[in-house]
């Protein structure tokens, strides 16, 4: 990764491999980009024209510069209408990074194109650029795709303090590593990575932050009565784990549990599925997503207790699996009837909720890559949020907007609890056909009782099939930073 010098040089007269300067629709000059143009003895506009494009956001066109100016070419970056905010210099970030890793030294004035405080904008513009440089590269023998890219000057004009500038950046850089963390674990293959792996990466962050890690093995979670961990696990080579990580700052009053779905690999189990099944590494995004926003809570220090909880089990058909028909009891006494072994991430999450409850929190907030259906319901680009208080929706609804993260909520109707009654226990964990995204949720919702809780279906946008912006092919660590921006607004 680059390091970011902060600095206030006159763009044409920096010395750097690639200067990167903003353009707005229409071909309109952003900031900086006067003198360049007289310069380059022409107008951006002439250069987009040529071109074909219009200074759009994606939008981004190298000139070389021939000797006019120190930088060896400017490359003109599309930030759309004048005004734009935190979004576009989130984007323009993030194609800057795509077109500059070939570049040793970049320089840039795009964040002063971007509306809103210079350190805001640096933020941004940073966050983008690292969450796009990101690589998957554990198993390539000599990744060409790797950035060569080793200083990012960002020339701020005279606008803001360097250090309010730099302490933006700074935890841009956390939140950037925080998800490439969770991105990490995401996209590592089930063979390489079981719930014993959640237990030492956990370990591991910890060590060098003001956090603890307990691990409750088989052992400890049968002492505990995790029903709903043990049985998903049961048919499994590799035994369950639940990690606890805590973040115990000195004054804090609030206590938030975040609580993950850590299915390391999801065969269906006994209801084997047949399609889809090479993406159920995946499923436990949600666990990775929790581990990654302790790491950036633990370099960030807000002053808010935090518990964060990964539930983790791999869902195997064999002849120690749950099978569908049993009953099983779950943490807390609660009985569930398997209508489906392939709606295992509720079982686990369910022991999570009643373990955070357990351990006091003011509020829980889960997160599980849960349901199909909420894929279908809002895409592969938003995140279902559901809970039990309209003010918590809303406080969360408004972290992801801050984040930069889609996020729309959906409702509970109470109406829809009689599709999970179950003839012989407590309840059951499938619905019908219908509104399965709320079915799931409203089974949650029985074991968070009377305590404020928030669910997050991230099944969607937990996985990209498509390389822009600023998210990579495959794992898109989404939700580590909606979950600290809502955890640093408690
Ligand atoms: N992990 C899946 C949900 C999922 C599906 C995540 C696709 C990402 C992409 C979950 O455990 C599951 O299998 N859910 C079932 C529930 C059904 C059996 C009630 C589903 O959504 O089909
Ligand atoms: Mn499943
Ligand atoms: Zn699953």
């Amino acid at each position: 990764m680059p390091s970011f010098k902060i600095t206030t040089d006159k763009p044409a007269r920096i010395e750097c491999d690639v200067l990167a300067v903003p353009v707005y629709k229409g071909g309109e000059a952003g900031p900086g980009g006067a003198e360049i143009e007289r310069k380059l003895g022409t107008t951006f506009k002439e250069l987009l024209d040529r071109a074909r494009l219009k200074g759009e956001p994606g939008d981004a066109l190298s000139v070389p510069t021939l000797g006019k100016l120190p930088a060896k070419q400017v490359l003109l970056v599309g930030v759309g209408e004048k005004g734009a905010g935190a979004g576009a210099g989130r984007k323009a970030g993030a194609v800057v990074a795509r077109r500059t890793g070939g570049a040793v030294k970049v320089a840039t004035t795009v964040p002063q194109a971007v509306k809103g405080k210079a350190a805001d904008a640096a933020g941004a513009f940073v966050e983008g650029y690292l969450l796009a440089a990101y690589r998957f590269d554990r198993y390539k023998n000599g990744d060409g795709r790797k950035s060569k890219t080793k200083e990012v000057r960002l020339l701020t004009g005279r606008g803001g303090s360097s250090t309010d500038v730099k302490r933006r950046v700074d935890r841009a850089s956390i939140l950037a590593e925080a998800t490439s963390l969770a991105r990490d674990l995401t996209n590592t293959p089930a063979g390489d990575f079981y719930p014993e792996s959640f237990a030492q990466e956990a370990r591991r962050v910890a060590k060098n932050l003001p956090l603890t890690v307990r691990v409750l093995t088989e052992k400890e979670l049968r002492a505990g009565k995790y029903g709903g961990i043990l049985g998903v696990g049961q048919g499994s080579a590799r035994p369950p784990r639940l990690v606890e990580i805590r973040y115990r700052p000195a004054g804090a009053k609030r206590h938030v549990a975040l609580v993950g779905k850590g299915i390391t690999f999801d065969s269906g189990g006994i209801n084997l599925k047949n399609d889809g099944l090479d993406w159920m590494k995946m499923d436990m995004a949600g666990g990775a997503a929790v581990l990654g926003a302790m790491l950036a809570v633990g370099r960030l220090k807000p002053k808010v207790n935090v518990t964060a909880l990964i539930c983790s089990a791999e869902n195997m058909p064999s002849g120690n699996a749950l099978r569908p028909g049993d009953v099983i009891t779950m943490k807390g006494g609660k009985t569930v009837e398997i209508g489906n072994t392939d709606a295992e991430g509720r079982l686990v999450m369910a022991d999570g909720i009643v373990h955070a409850r357990d351990a006091k929190a003011d509020v829980v907030v889960d997160i599980a890559t849960l349901t199909g259906a909420c894929m279908i319901a809002l895409g592969d680009k938003a995140f279902g949020v559901m809970g039990n208080e309209q003010a918590e929706v809303d406080a969360l609804l408004k972290a992801a907007e801050t984040a930069g993260e889609n996020a729309w909520q959906l409702p509970l109707y109470d109406e829809y609890r009689r599709k999970i009654d179950s003839e012989i226990a407590d309840i059951r964990n499938i619905g019908d056909r219908y509104g399965g995204a709320i079915t799931a949720g409203l089974f949650l919702k029985e074991f968070a009782g009377d305590t404020p809780w928030l669910h997050l279906d991230i099944a969607g946008p937990s996985r990209s099939t498509v390389d822009e912006f600023d998210t990579p092919k495959g794992a898109t660590g989404v939700g580590v930073r909606t979950l600290v921006s809502y955890i640093e607004s408690q």
